[in-house]
């Protein structure tokens, strides 16, 4: 063999190997990794679940001391990973599954039967025993997911008190923006969109009854879905009203929302009587085929102007929404200008509207039943927490944010005739409201910026969808949210999923410090 010819071979198989390289093991990067591109990796072999778990975990040692996105770290999670690793390797069926070896975090009000505690964030809870796993759960691992461990919240998803800063909890601490870090991240999944937004986990639950998905998301510029309550069963969730609760995704992607959405959604046993009534919502094959980048075209949607788009003192954010109504025109949307709400300025205060009368009642209902099926707590009573509280005064920071909530819920006698005129007019705010508008207009979704319409949706039981939109001129993310009627998931992923791929507003967090 000439030298020549040896020096030649040298350069083919450094060149060769370096295109291999660049293709295989080295090349695949976890962070902002979709779902989907995980799973590509699983299959050809560039990526391990342990992998992906050990990863999340450098991640949360990193960020978490100073955003405080989560609360606790599943101590099984490394097993479960090598599990799912296992059973891919031997080419189980299971692991067909697209949240095989997928690790995601859940709110801390979603109960997990493990080492993990479910708290709300309270110290009240500490070391309670949880009869089961929460319904959603059930079917996470049903799905092959790994618990990665519990994102933190707003204690008690924000109905503890009004005075308590979002994001807060006693056990949880204050939850950070990671775009400005002095700004609130809002609640009360602030921990689940914290979280998935700065790649502490590849996608993770929240739970809301009036605005707890949508408006994290849109502060954090993560994609949140507030199913049809119903849609998702509220067994083993930590509980404000029966009524109004949902628990839905958090991600960074519409995508890897609707691949959690397809997981969580359907019948359960143990909330039997409002998942049974939303079965017929689910569509045959699953939301993933509404991921369809021409998903506006042809659809209606109604601008919601009048309060919401009055963005006079910020025209960043003016100029923003102009050119995302000038996208969805230009991706085939009509756009219906101006629609109003009838009742709005009711609608959106809960004293006028009656939630707030509805909530408190319904909350002592539920959080009484909640505590009396757990199989060991400290606290088996809405007396018992307020006891509680008063007695740890200071970890809980009881004169400081005070439970005034907790007190009020505690006053309450049932559902009596106050309630009664309450959730018939709110069902009244609802008809000739929200429904009206959608009807008449014929339209397929409204659209509206950040979670400003949450209590129209709250009270209704409506589904909506939070999608990053805009940053205001101190770079704070806010999303677009475009809500339906009951079941209209379908429509309303298709909108935001086109809406995201024609605008890739989704930047990565900034760590301004304010
Ligand atoms: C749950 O709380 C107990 C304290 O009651 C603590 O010892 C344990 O470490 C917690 N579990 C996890 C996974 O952090
Ligand atoms: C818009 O908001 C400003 C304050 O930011 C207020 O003065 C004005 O009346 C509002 N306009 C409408 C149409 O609501
Ligand atoms: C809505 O507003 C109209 C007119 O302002 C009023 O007559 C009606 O009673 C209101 N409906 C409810 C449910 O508050």
């Amino acid at each position: 063999m000439s030298r020549q010819f040896l020096l030649v071979l040298l350069a083919v198989v450094a060149v060769v190997s370096g295109w291999w390289n660049s293709y295989s093991c080295d090349a695949f990067r976890i962070e902002e990794a979709t779902i989907d591109e995980l799973r590509a990796a699983f299959k050809h072999k560039q990526l391990s679940s342990r992998q992906l778990v050990e990863f999340y975990l450098e991640e949360i040692q990193k960020s978490n001391p100073v955003l405080k996105g989560v609360i606790e770290v599943n101590p099984d999670a490394l097993a479960q990973a090598d599990r799912a690793d296992y059973e891919r390797k031997a080419n189980k069926p299971c692991s067909n599954s697209r949240l095989h070896g997928i690790p995601i975090l859940v709110k801390d009000n979603i109960g997990t039967k493990d080492k993990l505690n479910t708290t709300a964030g309270s110290f009240a809870l500490l070391g309670s025993v949880v009869p089961r796993d929460a319904g959603v759960v059930m079917k996470l691992r049903k799905a092959g997911a790994i618990i990665l461990g519990k994102a933190s919240l707003s204690e008690w998803s924000s109905f503890r008190s009004v005075n308590a800063p979002s994001g807060w909890s006693a056990r949880g601490g204050q939850g950070k923006n990671p775009y400005v870090l002095s700004a609130q991240p809002c609640g009360s999944s602030s921990g689940s969109a914290i979280s998935v937004a700065t790649n502490m986990a590849a996608v993770s639950l929240g739970t809301e009854t009036d605005g707890s998905i949508l408006c994290p998301s849109s502060f954090n510029a993560v994609v949140g879905i507030k199913p049809t309550v119903g849609l998702t069963s509220r067994a083993g969730v930590i509980p404000i009203s029966p009524r109004q609760d949902t628990v839905g995704p958090i991600c960074r992607t519409v995508s890897d929302a609707a691949h959690v959405l397809d997981a969580i959604v359907g019948f359960d046993y143990n909330d039997a009587e409002a998942t049974r009534a939303a079965e017929k919502f689910i569509p045959a094959g699953g939301y993933t085929q509404f991921l369809k980048l021409d998903g506006l075209k042809g659809k209606r949607i109604g601008i919601v102007r009048n309060p919401f788009f009055n963005f006079s003192s910020s025209p960043v954010l003016a100029k923003s929404f102009e050119s995302h109504f000038q996208t969805l025109r230009e991706q085939g949307a009509v756009l219906i200008d101006n629609v109003e709400i009838a009742n709005l300025s009711t609608i959106l205060d809960p004293n006028s509207s009656g939630e707030s009368t509805v909530l408190l009642a319904e909350f002592k209902i539920a959080i009484n039943a909640y505590l009396q099926a757990l199989l060991h707590s400290p606290v088996r009573s809405l007396p018992d927490l307020i006891a509680f509280n008063n007695k740890h005064s200071d970890l809980e920071k009881i004169k400081e944010f005070g439970q005034r909530a907790f007190l009020f819920a505690e006053q309450t006698n049932g559902i009596g005739d106050a309630e009664r005129k309450a959730l018939k007019n709110m069902m009244r705010l609802t008809e000739e409201g929200f429904v009206k508008t959608v009807m008449e207009n014929k339209v397929d979704a409204l659209v509206t910026p950040s979670s400003f319409v949450s209590s129209v949706l709250a009270i209704g039981g409506f589904p909506g969808i939070s999608v990053p939109a805009a940053y205001n001129s101190d770079g704070l993310p806010v999303g677009i949210c475009f809500s339906g009627l009951k079941g209209s998931e379908p429509t309303l992923i298709e909108i935001g999923y086109a809406f995201e791929q024609a605008t890739k507003a989704r930047k990565l967090p900034t760590f301004l410090p304010s």
